[in-house]
């Protein structure tokens, strides 16, 4: 569904990827991994067009997309959850979520929609006349994941989902995650949490210093030897209590 071929991308000052290749099938939940640093956020920069790889191709559903607009490429079907806080929050969480739906026209389709996700995000419901800023992190991120779907994007991409959440929260929000995932959507995220990312993901990645390092099922880079000793202290077995 997305490619990614001998993909060279930075900020100005020398290559951040250096030479990336990337495969993402379509129905897959892929989680990326990897040192802070490695790259992993300006990847997904490219994928969603806020950053133009210098070198390589990237191509989504058989077209290519490196260079294109990042508007044109959200109205292509990919949209991006970014790392920080990205409500208004002194709009309300309804407002948020038609903001979403921004490239929308047709005001009936909006409602749809919005209908749509309604049912998926009952705690949304509850609190749509509320002052987004007022939410806790956890329903914060699930109004931006909201938002998000308003345009009925095919690829969602996450940039560490999980980051600020207390336990409950963030497995509310995996539990989302598998929800799109069974709605038909593709899932490409970060995470810092190596256990809980690949444990969700169909998919892993590891990268390092900008390059592919590992790839796999979630499983096979969660038991790779090499990821036990790099990134899980040893172990990929959950401590007894
Ligand atoms: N906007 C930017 N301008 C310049 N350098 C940046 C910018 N964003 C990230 N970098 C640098 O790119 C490298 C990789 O960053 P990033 O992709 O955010 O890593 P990760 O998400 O894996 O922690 C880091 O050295 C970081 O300092
Ligand atoms: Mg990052």
């Amino acid at each position: 569904m997305l490619n990614l071929k001998g993909v060279f991308a930075g900020y100005g000052g020398g290559d951040i990827l250096r030479g990336v290749d990337l495969n993402i099938e379509k129905g897959s939940i892929t989680c990326v991994v990897g040192p802070n640093g490695a790259g992993k956020s300006t990847l997904l920069k490219v994928v969603s067009g806020l950053l133009t790889p210098r070198l390589g191709e990237v191509t989504f559903l058989g077209e290519s997309i490196a260079g294109k607009s990042p508007q044109s490429i959200l109205k292509g079907g990919i949209v991006q959850v970014m790392q920080a806080r990205s409500l208004f929050p002194d709009l309300t969480v309804r407002e948020n979520i038609e903001l979403g739906a921004f490239l929308i026209n047709d005001q009936k389709l909006v409602q749809k929609r919005f209908d749509e996700i309604m049912d998926q995000f009952p705690m949304v419901k509850d609190r749509l006349k509320d002052k987004a800023g007022s939410l806790s992190g956890g329903q914060q991120r699930t109004v931006e994941f909201a938002r998000a779907l308003m345009l009925d994007p095919a690829l969602v991409v996450l940039d560490e989902p999980s980051m600020g959440l207390e336990p409950k929260a963030a497995a509310s929000m995996y539990s989302y995650v598998r929800q799109m995932r069974e709605h038909g959507r593709t899932v490409l995220l970060v995470e810092q949490n190596v256990r809980a990312g690949l444990g969700l993901a169909t998919h892993g990645v590891v990268l390092e210093a900008g390059r592919v390092r590992l790839t796999g099922t979630g499983k096979e880079i969660l038991e790779n030897p090499q990821m036990k000793v790099l990134y899980l202290g040893g172990s990929t077995q959950q401590e007894d209590a």
